[in-house]
Protein backbone atom coordinates (compact mmCIF):
# COMPACT_ATOMS: atom_id res chain seq x y z
CA UNK A 1 0.00 0.00 0.00
CA UNK A 2 1.91 3.66 -1.13
CA UNK A 3 1.16 6.78 0.78
CA UNK A 4 -0.25 10.41 -0.08
CA UNK A 5 -0.54 13.49 0.98
CA UNK A 6 -4.06 15.36 2.44
CA UNK A 7 -4.85 18.29 4.05
CA UNK A 8 -6.31 16.99 7.59
CA UNK A 9 -8.52 18.33 9.75
CA UNK A 10 -6.40 16.95 13.22
CA UNK A 11 -9.12 18.26 15.75
CA UNK A 12 -12.15 20.24 15.90
CA UNK A 13 -11.80 23.81 14.83
CA UNK A 14 -7.95 23.48 13.53
CA UNK A 15 -6.41 24.88 10.94
CA UNK A 16 -6.18 21.90 8.38
CA UNK A 17 -2.44 20.41 8.21
CA UNK A 18 -0.47 18.28 5.59
CA UNK A 19 -0.09 15.09 6.40
CA UNK A 20 0.72 11.54 5.21
CA UNK A 21 -2.30 8.87 4.68
CA UNK A 22 -2.34 5.55 3.70
CA UNK A 23 -3.84 5.01 -0.03
CA UNK A 24 -7.08 3.01 0.03
CA UNK A 25 -7.93 0.37 -2.20
CA UNK A 26 -11.21 0.90 -4.12
CA UNK A 27 -14.51 -1.10 -2.67
CA UNK A 28 -16.43 -2.82 -5.41
CA UNK A 29 -18.47 0.06 -6.47
CA UNK A 30 -15.87 2.49 -5.84
CA UNK A 31 -13.07 4.26 -7.97
CA UNK A 32 -9.95 5.35 -6.76
CA UNK A 33 -8.88 9.46 -8.26
CA UNK A 34 -5.91 10.97 -8.21
CA UNK A 35 -6.86 14.30 -7.51
CA UNK A 36 -5.96 17.21 -10.08
CA UNK A 37 -8.22 19.94 -9.02
CA UNK A 38 -10.33 20.97 -6.08
CA UNK A 39 -13.29 23.20 -5.78
CA UNK A 40 -14.40 24.31 -2.32
CA UNK A 41 -17.98 25.33 -0.78
CA UNK A 42 -19.32 27.05 2.40
CA UNK A 43 -19.91 23.64 4.16
CA UNK A 44 -16.02 22.84 3.95
CA UNK A 45 -15.74 25.90 6.25
CA UNK A 46 -18.02 25.08 8.45
CA UNK A 47 -16.68 22.02 9.13
CA UNK A 48 -13.12 23.45 9.61
CA UNK A 49 -13.86 26.46 11.63
CA UNK A 50 -17.43 24.99 13.37
CA UNK A 51 -17.20 21.57 13.21
CA UNK A 52 -20.63 21.71 11.83
CA UNK A 53 -21.93 19.82 10.15
CA UNK A 54 -21.41 17.44 13.01
CA UNK A 55 -17.54 15.65 11.85
CA UNK A 56 -17.85 11.92 13.16
CA UNK A 57 -14.55 11.36 13.92
CA UNK A 58 -11.04 12.98 13.75
CA UNK A 59 -8.00 13.39 12.22
CA UNK A 60 -11.11 14.25 9.46
CA UNK A 61 -10.88 14.89 5.73
CA UNK A 62 -13.39 17.56 4.15
CA UNK A 63 -14.38 18.70 0.72
CA UNK A 64 -16.51 16.90 -1.85
CA UNK A 65 -15.42 18.72 -5.36
CA UNK A 66 -12.82 17.06 -7.21
CA UNK A 67 -11.54 16.20 -10.74
CA UNK A 68 -8.76 14.42 -11.77
CA UNK A 69 -8.02 11.09 -13.59
CA UNK A 70 -8.86 7.35 -12.87
CA UNK A 71 -6.61 5.45 -10.95
CA UNK A 72 -7.96 2.51 -10.22
CA UNK A 73 -12.12 0.66 -10.35
CA UNK A 74 -13.90 -1.95 -7.96
CA UNK A 75 -14.59 -5.27 -9.30
CA UNK A 76 -18.16 -3.98 -9.69
CA UNK A 77 -17.46 -0.88 -11.29
CA UNK A 78 -19.36 -2.00 -15.11
CA UNK A 79 -17.80 -1.46 -18.13
CA UNK A 80 -19.38 2.13 -18.62
CA UNK A 81 -17.24 4.29 -16.54
CA UNK A 82 -14.50 5.96 -17.15
CA UNK A 83 -11.78 3.45 -17.09
CA UNK A 84 -7.96 3.86 -15.42
CA UNK A 85 -6.77 7.01 -17.17
CA UNK A 86 -9.68 9.03 -17.93
CA UNK A 87 -10.28 12.72 -17.31
CA UNK A 88 -13.26 12.49 -14.54
CA UNK A 89 -15.45 14.76 -12.10
CA UNK A 90 -15.96 12.75 -8.77
CA UNK A 91 -18.57 13.64 -5.72
CA UNK A 92 -16.04 13.10 -3.51
CA UNK A 93 -17.64 13.32 0.11
CA UNK A 94 -17.36 11.71 3.28
CA UNK A 95 -20.62 12.93 4.42
CA UNK A 96 -22.84 9.72 3.17
CA UNK A 97 -19.43 7.07 4.66
CA UNK A 98 -19.40 7.97 8.21
CA UNK A 99 -16.81 10.24 7.99
CA UNK A 100 -14.66 8.07 6.86
CA UNK A 101 -11.80 10.09 5.67
CA UNK A 102 -10.55 8.11 2.70
CA UNK A 103 -13.47 9.76 1.26
CA UNK A 104 -12.81 13.80 1.66
CA UNK A 105 -11.58 15.49 -1.09
CA UNK A 106 -9.05 17.19 0.10
CA UNK A 107 -5.94 14.61 -1.04
CA UNK A 108 -4.18 12.97 -3.44
CA UNK A 109 -5.83 10.20 -4.24
CA UNK A 110 -9.66 9.64 -2.90
CA UNK A 111 -12.43 7.41 -3.02
CA UNK A 112 -15.86 8.06 -4.62
CA UNK A 113 -18.84 5.90 -5.06
CA UNK A 114 -18.84 5.08 -9.16
CA UNK A 115 -22.30 6.52 -9.28
CA UNK A 116 -20.96 10.27 -8.50
CA UNK A 117 -18.00 9.76 -11.26
CA UNK A 118 -18.95 11.90 -14.63
CA UNK A 119 -16.11 11.65 -17.49
CA UNK A 120 -14.87 15.30 -17.74
CA UNK A 121 -14.52 16.10 -21.67
CA UNK A 122 -11.04 17.57 -23.38
CA UNK A 123 -11.98 20.70 -23.69
CA UNK A 124 -13.01 21.41 -19.94
CA UNK A 125 -10.30 21.94 -17.49
CA UNK A 126 -9.31 20.39 -14.31
CA UNK A 127 -10.73 23.15 -12.37
CA UNK A 128 -13.84 23.96 -14.02
CA UNK A 129 -14.72 20.33 -13.30
CA UNK A 130 -14.24 20.70 -9.87
CA UNK A 131 -16.81 23.29 -9.93
CA UNK A 132 -19.59 21.11 -10.45
CA UNK A 133 -19.52 17.53 -8.01
CA UNK A 134 -21.74 19.41 -5.03
CA UNK A 135 -23.66 22.26 -6.61
CA UNK A 136 -25.06 19.75 -9.48
CA UNK A 137 -26.09 17.50 -7.06
CA UNK A 138 -27.56 20.22 -4.59
CA UNK A 139 -29.42 21.55 -7.92
CA UNK A 140 -30.83 18.45 -8.89
CA UNK A 141 -31.77 17.41 -5.40
CA UNK A 142 -33.97 20.20 -4.97
CA UNK A 143 -36.69 18.60 -7.41
CA UNK A 144 -36.67 15.54 -6.16
CA UNK A 145 -36.82 16.87 -2.35
CA UNK A 146 -40.07 17.38 -3.38
CA UNK A 147 -41.24 14.86 -5.97
CA UNK A 148 -40.11 16.41 -8.61
CA UNK A 149 -38.64 13.73 -11.18
CA UNK A 150 -35.35 14.25 -13.11
CA UNK A 151 -36.71 13.06 -16.15
CA UNK A 152 -39.45 15.91 -16.07
CA UNK A 153 -39.64 17.86 -19.58
CA UNK A 154 -42.22 20.29 -19.31
CA UNK A 155 -43.10 21.82 -23.11
CA UNK A 156 -43.90 25.07 -23.45
CA UNK A 157 -47.49 24.64 -23.83
CA UNK A 158 -47.25 23.70 -19.69
CA UNK A 159 -46.20 26.88 -18.77
CA UNK A 160 -44.27 25.88 -16.05
CA UNK A 161 -42.70 28.39 -14.12
CA UNK A 162 -40.18 28.07 -11.39
CA UNK A 163 -38.41 30.55 -8.89
CA UNK A 164 -34.63 30.44 -8.27
CA UNK A 165 -33.71 32.77 -5.62
CA UNK A 166 -29.84 32.85 -5.33
CA UNK A 167 -28.92 32.21 -9.30
CA UNK A 168 -25.51 33.85 -8.88
CA UNK A 169 -24.41 31.49 -6.35
CA UNK A 170 -22.84 28.23 -7.55
CA UNK A 171 -25.96 26.18 -6.61
CA UNK A 172 -28.24 28.34 -8.01
CA UNK A 173 -26.25 28.73 -11.88
CA UNK A 174 -26.62 24.66 -12.06
CA UNK A 175 -30.33 25.52 -10.70
CA UNK A 176 -30.80 27.67 -13.50
CA UNK A 177 -28.95 25.11 -16.11
CA UNK A 178 -30.94 22.51 -14.78
CA UNK A 179 -34.43 24.00 -14.48
CA UNK A 180 -34.21 24.90 -18.23
CA UNK A 181 -33.23 21.28 -19.28
CA UNK A 182 -36.74 20.27 -17.19
CA UNK A 183 -38.35 23.64 -19.19
CA UNK A 184 -39.35 25.44 -16.55
CA UNK A 185 -39.70 29.29 -17.64
CA UNK A 186 -36.60 30.86 -14.95
CA UNK A 187 -37.76 33.43 -12.42
CA UNK A 188 -34.09 34.20 -10.84
CA UNK A 189 -33.11 36.64 -8.65
CA UNK A 190 -29.14 37.94 -8.31
CA UNK A 191 -27.44 41.30 -7.87
CA UNK A 192 -27.65 43.50 -10.75
CA UNK A 193 -23.91 42.75 -12.14
CA UNK A 194 -24.62 39.07 -12.60
CA UNK A 195 -27.92 39.17 -14.61
CA UNK A 196 -26.69 39.05 -18.36
CA UNK A 197 -24.30 36.21 -17.36
CA UNK A 198 -27.72 34.45 -15.52
CA UNK A 199 -29.55 34.95 -18.37
CA UNK A 200 -27.01 33.04 -20.85
CA UNK A 201 -27.05 30.26 -18.21
CA UNK A 202 -30.93 30.31 -19.88
CA UNK A 203 -33.21 32.42 -17.06
CA UNK A 204 -35.76 33.98 -18.23
CA UNK A 205 -36.01 36.84 -16.11
CA UNK A 206 -33.34 38.11 -13.40
CA UNK A 207 -34.53 40.48 -10.93
CA UNK A 208 -32.09 42.29 -8.23
CA UNK A 209 -32.75 40.77 -4.42
CA UNK A 210 -31.80 44.00 -2.74
CA UNK A 211 -34.39 45.60 -4.98
CA UNK A 212 -36.86 46.81 -2.35
CA UNK A 213 -39.39 46.40 -4.94
CA UNK A 214 -38.43 42.76 -5.87
CA UNK A 215 -41.56 40.29 -4.80
CA UNK A 216 -43.78 43.09 -7.01
CA UNK A 217 -41.49 42.85 -9.87
CA UNK A 218 -41.64 39.88 -9.80
CA UNK A 219 -45.16 39.03 -9.06
CA UNK A 220 -45.91 41.38 -12.05
CA UNK A 221 -43.79 39.53 -14.87
CA UNK A 222 -45.20 36.31 -13.78
CA UNK A 223 -48.79 37.66 -14.38
CA UNK A 224 -47.97 39.32 -17.32
CA UNK A 225 -46.10 36.15 -18.60
CA UNK A 226 -49.42 33.84 -17.80
CA UNK A 227 -47.12 31.19 -16.49
CA UNK A 228 -48.12 28.24 -14.25
CA UNK A 229 -46.08 29.71 -10.90
CA UNK A 230 -45.95 26.56 -7.90
CA UNK A 231 -42.57 25.54 -7.89
CA UNK A 232 -39.18 27.37 -5.84
CA UNK A 233 -35.92 26.76 -5.16
CA UNK A 234 -34.25 28.99 -2.63
CA UNK A 235 -30.81 28.74 -3.10
CA UNK A 236 -29.56 31.93 -0.63
CA UNK A 237 -30.74 32.65 2.76
CA UNK A 238 -32.74 35.21 3.37
CA UNK A 239 -35.22 34.23 0.27
CA UNK A 240 -37.78 32.24 1.79
CA UNK A 241 -40.36 35.05 3.13
CA UNK A 242 -39.96 36.66 -0.69
CA UNK A 243 -40.76 33.74 -2.51
CA UNK A 244 -43.23 32.74 -0.30
CA UNK A 245 -44.92 36.45 -1.21
CA UNK A 246 -44.58 35.83 -4.75
CA UNK A 247 -46.21 32.38 -4.48
CA UNK A 248 -49.20 33.48 -3.21
CA UNK A 249 -49.98 36.32 -5.75
CA UNK A 250 -49.37 34.34 -8.19
CA UNK A 251 -49.99 30.63 -7.69
CA UNK A 252 -53.37 28.69 -8.40
CA UNK A 253 -54.50 28.44 -4.99
CA UNK A 254 -55.90 24.92 -5.58
CA UNK A 255 -52.89 23.37 -7.15
CA UNK A 256 -49.82 22.69 -3.96
CA UNK A 257 -46.87 24.20 -4.53
CA UNK A 258 -43.28 23.22 -3.62
CA UNK A 259 -40.43 24.78 -2.35
CA UNK A 260 -36.86 23.54 -1.96
CA UNK A 261 -34.99 25.48 0.66
CA UNK A 262 -30.98 24.59 0.39
CA UNK A 263 -29.74 26.51 3.55
CA UNK A 264 -30.88 24.82 6.66
CA UNK A 265 -34.29 25.56 7.29
CA UNK A 266 -35.21 27.03 10.84
CA UNK A 267 -37.95 25.33 12.83
CA UNK A 268 -39.91 28.66 12.77
CA UNK A 269 -40.14 29.47 9.21
CA UNK A 270 -42.61 31.28 7.57
CA UNK A 271 -45.16 28.70 5.43
CA UNK A 272 -48.14 29.31 3.37
CA UNK A 273 -51.18 27.14 2.89
CA UNK A 274 -50.83 24.36 0.28
CA UNK A 275 -47.09 24.96 0.10
CA UNK A 276 -44.85 21.93 0.78
CA UNK A 277 -41.64 23.89 2.34
CA UNK A 278 -38.87 21.36 2.43
CA UNK A 279 -34.95 21.20 3.59
CA UNK A 280 -32.84 20.15 0.42
CA UNK A 281 -30.88 17.14 0.95
CA UNK A 282 -30.50 13.61 -0.34
CA UNK A 283 -32.84 10.87 0.64
CA UNK A 284 -31.24 9.06 3.60
CA UNK A 285 -31.98 5.63 1.53
CA UNK A 286 -28.80 4.22 0.53
CA UNK A 287 -30.61 2.74 -2.60
CA UNK A 288 -32.60 5.88 -3.30
CA UNK A 289 -29.52 8.25 -2.77
CA UNK A 290 -27.39 5.78 -4.91
CA UNK A 291 -29.67 5.87 -7.71
CA UNK A 292 -30.44 9.73 -7.33
CA UNK A 293 -26.47 10.48 -7.70
CA UNK A 294 -26.43 8.02 -10.83
CA UNK A 295 -28.99 10.10 -12.10
CA UNK A 296 -27.37 13.45 -11.33
CA UNK A 297 -24.15 12.56 -12.90
CA UNK A 298 -23.92 9.58 -15.30
CA UNK A 299 -27.09 11.06 -16.47
CA UNK A 300 -27.71 14.47 -16.40
CA UNK A 301 -24.09 15.91 -15.84
CA UNK A 302 -22.34 13.46 -18.47
CA UNK A 303 -25.30 13.72 -21.26
CA UNK A 304 -24.93 17.68 -20.70
CA UNK A 305 -21.24 18.33 -20.49
CA UNK A 306 -20.79 15.90 -23.32
CA UNK A 307 -23.40 17.81 -25.51
CA UNK A 308 -22.42 21.16 -24.59
CA UNK A 309 -25.94 21.89 -23.17
CA UNK A 310 -24.32 22.07 -19.73
CA UNK A 311 -21.59 24.30 -18.87
CA UNK A 312 -19.19 24.50 -15.64
CA UNK A 313 -20.92 27.45 -14.02
CA UNK A 314 -20.12 29.99 -11.96
CA UNK A 315 -16.70 31.10 -13.73
CA UNK A 316 -13.40 29.91 -11.62
CA UNK A 317 -11.32 31.57 -9.73
CA UNK A 318 -7.95 29.39 -8.92
CA UNK A 319 -6.56 30.97 -6.09
CA UNK A 320 -3.39 28.41 -5.79
CA UNK A 321 -1.40 25.70 -5.91
CA UNK A 322 -0.91 22.37 -3.73
CA UNK A 323 -2.53 21.15 -1.09
CA UNK A 324 -1.13 24.02 0.94
CA UNK A 325 -3.80 26.09 -0.42
CA UNK A 326 -6.85 24.79 0.90
CA UNK A 327 -6.54 26.67 3.88
CA UNK A 328 -6.12 29.96 1.81
CA UNK A 329 -9.15 28.83 -0.55
CA UNK A 330 -11.11 28.08 2.49
CA UNK A 331 -10.95 31.40 4.00
CA UNK A 332 -11.68 32.69 0.41
CA UNK A 333 -15.08 31.04 0.46
CA UNK A 334 -15.43 32.05 4.00
CA UNK A 335 -15.15 36.10 2.95
CA UNK A 336 -18.21 35.79 0.88
CA UNK A 337 -18.08 34.98 -3.34
CA UNK A 338 -20.16 36.30 -5.80
CA UNK A 339 -20.92 34.54 -8.93
CA UNK A 340 -17.34 32.34 -8.78
CA UNK A 341 -16.00 29.10 -7.59
CA UNK A 342 -12.99 28.87 -5.95
CA UNK A 343 -10.50 26.23 -6.88
CA UNK A 344 -7.11 25.34 -6.62
CA UNK A 345 -4.70 23.14 -8.97
CA UNK A 346 -2.97 20.44 -7.86
N1 LIG B 1 -28.74 21.44 1.33
C1 LIG B 1 -27.57 21.07 0.85
O1 LIG B 1 -27.25 19.88 0.73
C2 LIG B 1 -26.61 22.12 0.37
C3 LIG B 1 -25.51 21.79 -0.43
C4 LIG B 1 -24.69 22.82 -0.90
C5 LIG B 1 -24.96 24.13 -0.53
N2 LIG B 1 -26.01 24.39 0.29
C6 LIG B 1 -26.32 25.77 0.70
O2 LIG B 1 -26.74 26.44 -0.47
C7 LIG B 1 -26.41 27.82 -0.36
C8 LIG B 1 -25.67 28.22 -1.60
O3 LIG B 1 -24.39 27.59 -1.62
P1 LIG B 1 -23.32 28.01 -2.72
O4 LIG B 1 -22.07 27.27 -2.50
O5 LIG B 1 -23.96 27.94 -4.04
O6 LIG B 1 -23.13 29.54 -2.31
P2 LIG B 1 -22.16 30.66 -2.86
O7 LIG B 1 -21.77 30.41 -4.28
O8 LIG B 1 -21.06 30.88 -1.89
O9 LIG B 1 -23.17 31.91 -2.78
C9 LIG B 1 -22.74 33.18 -3.07
C10 LIG B 1 -23.85 33.89 -3.85
O10 LIG B 1 -24.99 34.02 -3.02
C11 LIG B 1 -25.78 35.07 -3.56
N3 LIG B 1 -26.61 35.63 -2.47
C12 LIG B 1 -26.21 35.97 -1.24
N4 LIG B 1 -27.26 36.43 -0.52
C13 LIG B 1 -28.34 36.39 -1.33
C14 LIG B 1 -29.71 36.74 -1.17
N5 LIG B 1 -30.18 37.24 -0.02
N6 LIG B 1 -30.53 36.55 -2.22
C15 LIG B 1 -30.08 36.04 -3.39
N7 LIG B 1 -28.78 35.69 -3.59
C16 LIG B 1 -27.93 35.87 -2.57
C17 LIG B 1 -24.78 36.08 -4.08
O11 LIG B 1 -25.33 36.59 -5.27
P3 LIG B 1 -24.84 37.97 -5.93
O12 LIG B 1 -23.38 37.81 -6.15
O13 LIG B 1 -25.62 38.07 -7.20
O14 LIG B 1 -25.16 39.05 -4.93
C18 LIG B 1 -23.50 35.25 -4.32
O15 LIG B 1 -23.16 35.17 -5.67
C19 LIG B 1 -25.62 27.97 0.94
O16 LIG B 1 -26.52 28.35 1.96
C20 LIG B 1 -25.13 26.56 1.20
O17 LIG B 1 -24.87 26.32 2.56
C21 LIG B 1 -26.84 23.42 0.74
Amino acid sequence: MGKHIAALAPEKQQTLALQERDTPEPGPNEILVEVKALAFNPVDFYQRDFGFPPVPAYPAVFGSDVAGIVTKRGSNVNGGSPPPGSRVVAFASSFYQNGNPNYGAFQRYVLAQAEGVTALPENISFEQGASLPLAVLTALTAYTTVGIPLSTRHTPEDKQAIIIWGAASSVGTLAVQSAKSLGFTVYATASAKNHSYIKELGADHVFDYSDSNVAASMIEQIKKDGVKMQTAHVVCTGGLEPTLEILKATKDSSVPAKVSHSPLLPEDHPTLDNTEIKFNFPSMDKEVRDAHIADSFQGWLADGLKAGTVVPSPPVEVVGQGFESVNKALDAVKAGVSCKKIAISI
